[in-house]
């Protein structure tokens, strides 16, 4: 195959409060993961799942009962560590959609926007929605705990002009090999990275934005999770 899809699912998932791995949460009678591999076995391509060490059974289990073939290896600390090793699994291909598990109810049409922005020869593709909200910097900053509620000792900067903001969100589509070069010249900086198109990008690599899709949402917190169910009991009616 031409393409692999690396699904990154080994975040501990803290914020979610489940005890468990995120991936491995349940959400209307299914785990995360699950939910998030059930609509993939459409995609022409090679399929990595990345998991907590000891999960790694598991994965397999839930992938074949989402009818998907997958390859299923353990992950590291950060994201990145995680695509890493997706990456060493991935094999010869032309094309690597690197996806997040935790947007378990992504649709098939970023898939689609992504694979045809590839095809149409783009080096890095990333859905991107614009930011709603209006969002501003912090001038002093604590050792920022995005779960935590604004503390009373963050001092509010300036606004930052959201119709210049994107949210990304992923699949993220790259060539296989830009990809690849983008991670050994990151080396460790990679940790910092919560992005990948970001480490494309740090080559001088152009990225494109392609629509992102508001059912790609990032289950994050336990009020994602309450609205990710409420979305798959419609879905099941
Ligand atoms: O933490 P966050 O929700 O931003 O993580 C995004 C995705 O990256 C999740 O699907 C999570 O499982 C994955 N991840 C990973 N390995 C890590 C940290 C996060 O695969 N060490």
């Amino acid at each position: 195959t031409e393409t692999a899809l690396i699904v990154v699912a080994a975040g501990s998932g803290t914020r979610l409060g489940r005890g468990v791995p995120k991936a491995f949460a349940q959400l209307a009678g299914a785990t995360v993961l699950e939910h998030a591999l059930r609509d993939l076995g459409w995609l022409p391509a090679r399929i990595v799942v990345v998991v907590p060490s000891g999960y790694e059974a598991d994965a397999s289990t839930i992938a074949a009962r989402a009818g998907v073939t997958a390859h299923v290896v353990t992950g590291g600390a950060t994201r990145a560590d995680s695509v890493l090793a997706g990456l060493a699994a991935a094999g010869e291909v032309r094309f690597v959609l690197v996806h997040d598990a935790a947007r378990a109810l992504t649709p098939a049409t970023p898939f689609d926007r992504v694979r045809a922005a590839l095809e149409a020869g783009a080096v890095a593709v990333v859905p991107v929605l614009p930011v709603v909200d209006t969002v501003r910097v912090v001038d002093a900053v604590r050792a920022v705990d995005v779960a935590a509620p604004a503390g009373a000792d963050e001092a509010l900067g300036a606004i930052v002009d959201r119709s210049t903001l994107r949210a990304m969100q992923t699949p993220q589509g790259f060539d296989a090999q830009v990809l690849r070069r983008a991670y050994e010249a990151a080396g460790d900086a990679r940790a910092d990275s919560t992005d990948d198109a970001q480490l494309v990008q740090a080559l001088g690599e152009p990225v494109v934005a392609v629509p992102g899709d508001e059912l790609a949402f990032k289950i994050t917190t336990p009020a994602d999770a309450e609205r990710a169910e409420s979305l798959l009991s419609q879905k099941e009616r």
